[in-house]
Formats: C-alpha cells, structure tokens, sequence
C-alpha cells in the first residue's frame, strides 16, 4: 500500500517528488474526457521510471495471439486501445543542459488534481546540474465542453541567473505499447508537417484508423508573444522552437491547444478540415476562458453527480476520484464506446470491454445520468450479437444461441486464456441482467421488443446447450467452467454460474409472456426471424426445475463449485502479510489448489439475486466465504461492502467502503501502476447508494434503508428514478430526501410506504 496523497474534498495532491512511484502517480493523475484521455506524464523530458499513455476512444490494434501453446478456438487477437500521439511534448535546454528531473534536484515538487473543476496542475523548482534554478508551473485540462480537443500552459522561471532557454514544443507519432506482444509499432505515420499548425497524420495498421492531430504552439516571454524560430520535421515527430536568452526572474511561457480527430467519427477526406475548425474554436478563447469553460462543464456534471460527505475526508475526496474518473472515461454519448477496466489509464486490459459493465457500471449511469446513456451500454451489447452467435458457433453452439465475449472492443472475442475465454462464460448471465436491470429501473419495457429479447433469447439457447444431463445426479450440471473467482479453474457447477443459467432461462420465458402481451405480432415476427418455438420453451423450463446448486446443508451455505469442501480452510487474515497479494507471491497451481477466493462469487449470486434469499442465508455465505476472499480483483471489495451493509455489519462494511474507495490512491493490491480500476469505480458508487443507503428497486418502487458509518456527520447524494429526481441526505439523526421534480413519487423507506411531494422534503 502506498499512503502519500494528501487527503482532501476536491483534490488529489501528490506533495514531494517520488520518481520510485512515478508511474503509479501516472496513473493517479490520468486526466480524459470520455473521447480521448492520458496518464499524468511528465510535458518535459524524463528519463526515469515512467509510462506513457495517450489515447483515443474506440482505436484500437489487433496484437496478435501470444501463448504457449495454441488451443483450437483462441481468439487470433487481443484488441489493445493503444498510445498514440504524444501531444504534451516539451524539450527544454538551459544552458545547454536539457531539463530532466532526474538529472536535478527538485524541491516544493507537487501534482495536484483539481477535480472539481478538472484541471491537473503541477509545480516544482529544479536545479540543474549547471547551477541554474527553474521554478515550473503547469496546466492541462482534456476538455470536457469540446471533446476533441485539450490544452496545456507551462511556465517556467529562472530563479537565480541569466540564462540561454531553448524551448522545443512538439507533436510525436514515436509511440509504443509495452505490452506490444511481439514489440510491434502499431501506427505508421501517413503525413507529417510544421506549417501553420504542427500536424501529425497517423493510421493504425490493420485497423486503419486515420488520426488526424493538429497542434497550436504559442511561446511567450513574460507574456510577450514571440514566434517560433525554427520547425523541424522528422520522420514521426515535428517540432516548433524557440531560443531565448533570458533574465534571471523572466518567466516563459507555452501554451499547447491540440485537436485529435479520427476516422472513426469522420470522413476519412475532413479529417484536416475538423480539426482545423475544432482548433480554431479553441484558439480564440484564452487560456483562463477554456479553464472556465471547462469549471462550467465540469460543475453541471457534478451537479447531478456528486456524492457529499461530511465527517471523513479520505472517504470524501476517494467517491470524488471515483466518480470523476468514471466520467472522464465515459460519457455515453456513443453507443460503440464503453468502459475499459483501466479506461484511459494504463495498458492493462487493452482499454476494451467486460463483464465490469453490466455487472458493476450500469447502475451509475441509470442512476445519474439521462436514461440513454444506459441504454447505450445495452445497444453496445445489442449490435455485437451476431458476432456472439458466431463465437458460440466457433466454439460448437448452434441454432443461434450466442456467447458474448469476455473482452472485445468490436464484438470479436480478444481474450486468450483458455480458462477465461471458453469458460468465464457467466459473462454471458451478467448481459442478461444488465437488460432486467435496465428495465427494472427504467420500467422501460418497451426495449425488449426491438433489442432485449432478442439478446435474452440468444443467452438461453446458450445456456441451454451448455448444460448437459447428468444420470448420475439426475439433475442438469454445468461442467468445466471458472466463476467469478478467477482463482479456480475448470471446476464443475460453479454455483454463481449455474444460478445464472437458471435465471436467464427464466428471465427470457418472462419476457417471452411479457411481449406477447405488449405486442403479440412483433413477437411473432421476433419469432420468424430467429426460427425460435415453444419447443425450444420446454426445453427452457426442463432445465430451470431440473438444475444442479451445489450446497452443504450441515453449514447452511451454497458450495462455490462441487467439492469446495475439500480443500484446506484456513481464512485469509492468518496468511502472512508479506505473501500478499497471492497472485505476486504464489504460484499460480498453489492458488488453484488452495481455499483463497479472488473476488465475490457466491457471494455475486446472492448480491444480485438478493430478494430470492433470506437474511440467514446471506448471513451465513457471507460469513463463510469472506474470510477466505483475498479481495484481490478490484470488483471484490464493493460487493462485500453491499452485503455486510446489508447485514448490518457497519465496521465491515465501512473497511470495505474505503477499500473500494481508496483502492487506487492507497494502492491497496500494489498495481494502480499498471493503470487504474475504473470499472471497480462505479462498485464504489454502489458501496454507498445500496451499501450505506440501502437503495434498491423493488416492484417498481425505489427502497432505501440506510444507515451512517459511525464516524461520519452525513452523506448526501442525488439518484433519477422514471423522471423523478430525487435528493438524498443521510446524517446522523435524520433522513431527509427532496424531490425536484414537477410530480410526487412513491417509495419504500425501512419497509414503510411513503410519499414524496415536487419540492418537499420528507
Ligand atoms: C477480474 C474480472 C474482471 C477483470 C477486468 C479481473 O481481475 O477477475 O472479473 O472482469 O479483472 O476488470
């Protein structure tokens, strides 16, 4: 764990120079704008530990498959949203000496994230080794008011000489990914120049995806404009310069606009002209005016957003980064984007899609944002289901029945470990209870008719396929999967996923009977097109009464998988700190083997499926299986946090709070390097609107039942629910919940009914 950022509401503070952490300070300091975003490297050189990242919604490179040992049905690629072009760029000389903190002495170093208005500032003072002492001051903001473009200003001031300054400010195409798989250079470079702007034209290969970047430099000495003196061309980078000889105590001054567009929103032959015109729109404004124009668009999302509390500044300032984090990563205006794990952040999970968003996401953005956003995420799913059926068939399903992958950016199944990509197919459930989800919130049923059902029918005829016969059981088993704890592989009749199975079959018969009774020739005709009869119904229904769970009576619990019971139980908290978290200390067979749950899996079933169990029951998985969970996938903590809230146990479910809260900026499971948990981000959300409030949907009411954790005054939040939106305040001795809405709403507050009037406050 790291413990270095200074607590505060609104901002994210790193105080002294740490280049040993650098890159996770990269990631903490990632600043985006749902299009486009980039980790907190460094505009001048640095030659120490660092990461560097930019990139852009939605373009991605097929790396190429790299396993040991090639299994029939891998995917050929994993889709990566790669780095690309480097547009924060600075060479700076003094005296011949280029700046390069790692090469200086650096005092009053601090980044700092500004996250009420989304700006990330940073400032420190150097010393050469030449003597010379800068004091540095920069701003960059990825502006969420005009999303194809960003802007950057940095100062820099001589302290305590004269000195000759050579500024370089520059545009580079000269980008890799890390985890390339075989050192690949994902992007050749279509046409470069340094005329008017400096512009770099780069297409991905494979993918071609034309990126089009036009940069504007403006050089300042003490606020004086002065012209570049010299452009330089190279084979993937163009810079401006500028030399100075300059006083000591001048300050001077580059100001960076940048416009990035790329073919997957334009004509390929306007590319030029939009950013050109982007640009423009941007260069007329100062650079205090976007910073103001970027507060305004920053204060309208907060606005609906925000999550306030009193009494506990790590947690106030750690819902603050979540959210903020998850707005910049996604703003659902475009139903082909979604929300990578690491969104704009780092390398790991290749920016692409998963399970997290259905599973953990959804909820937020039904909650606070307008209804299509949500709807958004589902279509995302909707478009990609023929490319699920042809993965099912690829794997031998047939009759239409599609497996959604477990990572894909364009509908394409990209993971490629056989354990993950064949059998972590409980992904297909959670797409399924995204649609119910979506519709229990919304009420609005009219999806299923042109989207929903259709991906509902596509999951059972999976589900139904996957399952076979057991005469030994006399029961349906669902063999040689991996739950959501990925750290058991090829198991039978994981209880998560068999629980699922069942409930999508039931869910889609449901729907199927809904329909029929919104629109029965829509149905039929929904019917003709996918060959689909009440045959294929009975089947359904044979295997909802007939399916396996596996349990143990004696303790009162469900069995995570067949045979859980035979391994070691020894709980987590006597593991030595030191071999934590497992997955960097053990090997990978010994934590197969052993009883260590990575993420909530049972416990998954019952947070989803809560209303279908009683308390005892969840009392009793919960005591079992928490105690073995490591917690290290990021998705684990805020589920926990639910359940025990739930259960009333407030200390646990508060430690689980600020483990999901400030899983990142603590650093809990020592990997927010590789980039951050973006998706585990709305799970924070959730911890406290279901954990703390005890929000829920029941028979198209909204529930609360809340509670305070004890060292907090208050917490307050807004939620919409069907046109209403509604402002929640919890403190220690009082609920008080606004409408602000034009018409009243019911609901269920601890059990009992209650109306609540536009304006009043109850
Ligand atoms: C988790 C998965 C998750 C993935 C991306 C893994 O560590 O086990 O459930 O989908 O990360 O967040």
């Amino acid at each position: 764990m790291k413990n270095y950022i200074i607590h505060d509401p609104w901002h994210i503070i790193e105080a002294q120079y740490r280049p040993e952490h650098n890159e996770f300070s990269e990631s903490i300091f990632s600043i985006g704008n749902g299009r486009m975003g980039q980790r907190g490297n460094f505009e001048e050189n640095f030659s120490g530990k660092t990461l560097s990242g930019s990139y852009i919604a939605g373009v991605y490179y097929p790396d190429k498959t790299r396993v040991g040992w090639w299994k029939n049905g891998y995917p050929a690629y994993f889709a990566k949203v790669i780095n690309s072009v480097n547009w924060i760029g600075l060479h700076i000389k003094i005296n011949g000496e280029t700046l390069d903190l790692v090469a200086c002495t650096v005092q009053h170093f601090e980044r700092r994230l500004d996250m009420k208005h989304g700006i990330l500032d940073r400032s420190f003072i150097a010393t050469l080794t030449n003597g010379i002492q800068v004091e540095v001051k920069s701003s960059r903001m990825y502006h969420m008011f005009h999303t194809e473009t960003a802007a950057l200003q940095y100062h820099l001031r001589l302290l305590n000489a004269d000195a000759r300054v050579e500024l370089s400010s520059y545009l580079s195409g000269d980008v890799f990914n890390r985890d390339s798989n075989y050192d690949e250079k994902f992007w050749k470079t279509v046409d470069r120049n340094a005329e008017e702007y400096l512009r770099m034209v780069m297409e991905t290969k494979k993918t071609n995806f034309l990126v089009e970047t036009l940069l504007l430099n403006r050089f300042y000495h003490n606020s004086k404009l002065t012209d570049p003196q010299e452009r330089t061309i190279h084979a993937d980078r163009v810079s401006e310069s500028v030399g100075i000889d300059a006083a000591m105590g001048d300050t001077l001054t580059i100001e960076k606009r940048v416009s990035i567009v790329s073919s997957t929103n334009h004509e390929r032959g306007s590319l030029y002209e939009v950013a050109k015109s982007n640009l423009q729109a941007i260069t007329r404004e100062s650079f205090e005016q976007l910073k103001n124009k970027q507060h305004q668009a920053w204060q309208t999302i907060w606005k609906e957003s925000d999550i306030q509390i009193e009494g506990d500044i790590a947690a106030q300032q750690a819902i603050r980064f979540n959210i903020f984090q998850l707005h910049q990563t996604y703003t659902g205006e475009d139903a082909r984007l979604n929300i990578g794990p690491k969104g704009f952040t780092g390398e790991k999970y290749g920016g692409v899609t998963y399970w997290d968003t259905e599973a953990y996401c959804l909820p937020f953005y039904l909650s606070t944002q307008d209804v299509t956003v949500a709807r958004n995420l589902l279509l995302y799913r909707y478009q990609h289901l023929q490319k699920a059926i042809e993965n099912a068939s690829k794997l031998g399903f047939k009759g239409g029945a599609a497996l959604y992958p477990m990572v894909t950016i364009n509908g394409e199944e990209c993971h490629n470990e056989w354990e993950i990509t064949f059998e972590e197919i409980h992904r297909n459930g959670a797409i399924a209870f995204a649609i119910f989800n979506y519709i229990r919130y919304t009420g609005d049923i009219a999806y299923l008719l042109p989207w929903g059902l259709e991906v509902l029918i596509a999951i059972s005829r999976f589900w139904s396929q996957r399952v076979n016969w057991s005469v030994n059981k006399q029961k349906y088993v669902i063999l040689g999967v991996t739950g959501p704890n990925e750290y058991e592989n090829n198991v039978n009749n994981n209880w998560y996923t068999n629980t699922m199975a069942a409930w999508c079959l039931r869910y889609t018969l449901e729907c199927l009977d809904r329909a029929n009774e919104i629109d029965k020739t829509a149905l039929e005709e929904l019917m003709h097109k996918l060959g689909f009869s009440a045959l294929e119904t009975e089947k359904w229904r044979h295997i909802v009464d007939h399916l396996y769970y596996p349990d143990d009576k004696s303790r009162g619990i469900f069995l995570q998988q067949d045979d859980f019971l035979d391994k070691e139980l020894i709980p987590a908290n006597e593991l030595p700190l030191a071999q934590r978290p497992l997955n960097q200390h053990w090997s990978w067979d010994r934590i197969l083997r052993s009883c260590y749950i990575k993420q909530a899996d049972v416990l998954q079933g019952l947070y989803f499926f809560e209303g279908n169990f009683d308390m005892d029951t969840i009392r009793r998985n919960y005591e079992f299986y928490e105690p073995l969970t490591v917690h290290e996938s990021s998705l684990s903590p805020c589920v926990h946090c639910i359940i025990a809230a739930k259960l009333g146990k407030e200390d646990k479910a508060y430690e689980f709070y600020l483990r999901t809260a400030r899983l990142d900026l603590d650093d809990y499971n020592n990997d927010t390097e590789e980039g951050l948990h973006i998706t585990s981000m709305a799970g924070t959300w959730l911890s406290i609107v279901e954990g703390f409030a005890g929000m829920r949907v029941y028979n198209d009411q909204l529930h609360f039942k809340p509670f305070i954790p004890s060292n907090w005054e208050s917490y307050a939040f807004h939620v919409q629910f069907r046109g209403v939106k509604l402002y929640v305040k919890v403190s220690r001795d009082n609920f008080e919940i606004k409408n602000l809405s034009e018409s009243g709403i019911n609901l269920i507050f601890n059990d009992r009914p209650f109306t609540v009037e536009p304006a009043l406050t109850t």
